[in-house]
């Protein structure tokens, strides 16, 4: 009895955990996507702080990293991916990068000259499109990241400055992607990448893997200055 009551209360838990798991989702994951795709409306007017000032009246305001409610953020903003969408979001860790800067105004250069607008707006609310002729001296949204983010990262030689250590290629399924018939010749298989990746076949051809060359002091009957390879006289096309 004791052993059936222990075997089923033990298959009620398993199974109830098996529909928390299905159902649980991180709330922070669902913010940080819905929040990556928004377009907040563009601030004209800002207030012209100098650097120090702009520190001090953050500090008179008691801003503080109370005031970091979201550990991250999603980049992934339409007004870039309208134009050009290569990569898939950037992960942006805001809570540790606010503790490790411990200034805010680090970041948060400018605020909004309306008094009533939060202190720490969004970048996006104003760098938005990159050439925008009305407002000549703000960068567009992309280089407003690049530069700030790599900026920092090279000057205190701490965090990615390398396009990989921020971004994941969107690298479709080649399941999809390539055609072949059954038993495809290597030839075929060469044709069908080239199909897409024509300039990477460019790149390829000004490599040392197809213009190696060097001296070939063993061939008989030559000396040293024989140089042979496919920059030269080799015709094998491996
Ligand atoms: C320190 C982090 C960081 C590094 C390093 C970095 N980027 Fe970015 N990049 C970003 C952020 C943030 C965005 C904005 C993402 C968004 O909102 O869509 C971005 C956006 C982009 C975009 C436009 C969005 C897209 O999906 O096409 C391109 C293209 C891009 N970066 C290329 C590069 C290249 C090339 C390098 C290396 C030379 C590089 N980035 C290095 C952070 C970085
Ligand atoms: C290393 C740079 C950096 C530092 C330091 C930093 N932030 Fe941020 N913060 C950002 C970025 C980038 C965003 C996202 C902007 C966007 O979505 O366009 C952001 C967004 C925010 C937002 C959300 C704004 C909104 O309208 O949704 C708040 C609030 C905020 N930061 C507060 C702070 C506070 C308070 C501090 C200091 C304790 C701080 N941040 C330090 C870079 C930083
Ligand atoms: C309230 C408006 C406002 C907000 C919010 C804002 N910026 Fe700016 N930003 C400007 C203006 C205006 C300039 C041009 C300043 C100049 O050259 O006189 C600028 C210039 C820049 C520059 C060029 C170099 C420099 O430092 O002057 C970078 C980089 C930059 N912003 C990044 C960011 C990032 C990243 C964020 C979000 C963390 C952000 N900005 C938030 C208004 C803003
Ligand atoms: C004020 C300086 C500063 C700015 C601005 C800054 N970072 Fe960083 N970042 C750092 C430092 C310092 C580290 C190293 C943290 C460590 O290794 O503990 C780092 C680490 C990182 C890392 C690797 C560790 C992690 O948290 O995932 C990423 C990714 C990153 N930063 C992205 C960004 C992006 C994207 C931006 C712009 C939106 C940005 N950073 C702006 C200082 C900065
Ligand atoms: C219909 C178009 C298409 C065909 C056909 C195709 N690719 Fe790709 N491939 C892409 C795209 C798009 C990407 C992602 C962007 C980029 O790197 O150019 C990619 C990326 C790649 C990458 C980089 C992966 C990474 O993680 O960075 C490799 C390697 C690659 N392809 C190999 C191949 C090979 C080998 C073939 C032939 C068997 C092939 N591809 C055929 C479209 C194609």
């Amino acid at each position: 009895m004791i052993k059936k009551i222990v075997f089923f209360s033990s298959l009620v838990l398993l199974t109830s955990g098996l529909c928390r798991a299905e159902v649980w989702k991180a709330p922070d994951q669902e913010r940080a996507k819905e929040r990556s795709k928004q377009v907040v409306p563009f601030i004209k007017e800002y207030k012209d702080d100098h650097k120090i000032a702009r520190k001090m009246s953050l500090m008179d305001a008691g801003i503080s990293l109370n005031d970091v409610q979201d550990v991250y953020f999603l980049m992934d903003s339409p007004i870039i991916k309208d134009r050009e969408d290569h990569y898939g979001p950037v992960r942006f860790s805001h809570k540790r990068h606010a503790n490790l800067a411990k200034d805010c105004s680090k970041c948060h250069h400018f605020r909004p000259k309306d008094e009533a607008a939060l202190e720490t707006t969004r970048c996006s609310a104003c760098h938005q499109d990159a050439f925008n002729p009305e407002y000549p001296e703000r960068i567009g949204l992309k280089a407003a990241y690049h530069q700030q983010c790599i900026q920092c990262h090279q000057e205190q030689a701490k965090g990615p400055v390398d396009c990989k250590g921020c971004h994941l290629q969107n690298v479709p399924d080649h399941k999809q992607l390539v055609q072949l018939p059954d038993n495809p010749d290597p030839f075929q298989v060469t044709a069908e990448c080239l199909r897409c990746h024509d300039a990477q076949a460019e790149d390829m051809l000004t490599t040392a893997h197809w213009l190696w060359k060097g001296p070939s002091p063993y061939t008989t009957g030559h000396g040293k200055e024989v140089m042979h390879g496919k920059g030269t006289t080799a015709l094998n096309n491996y």
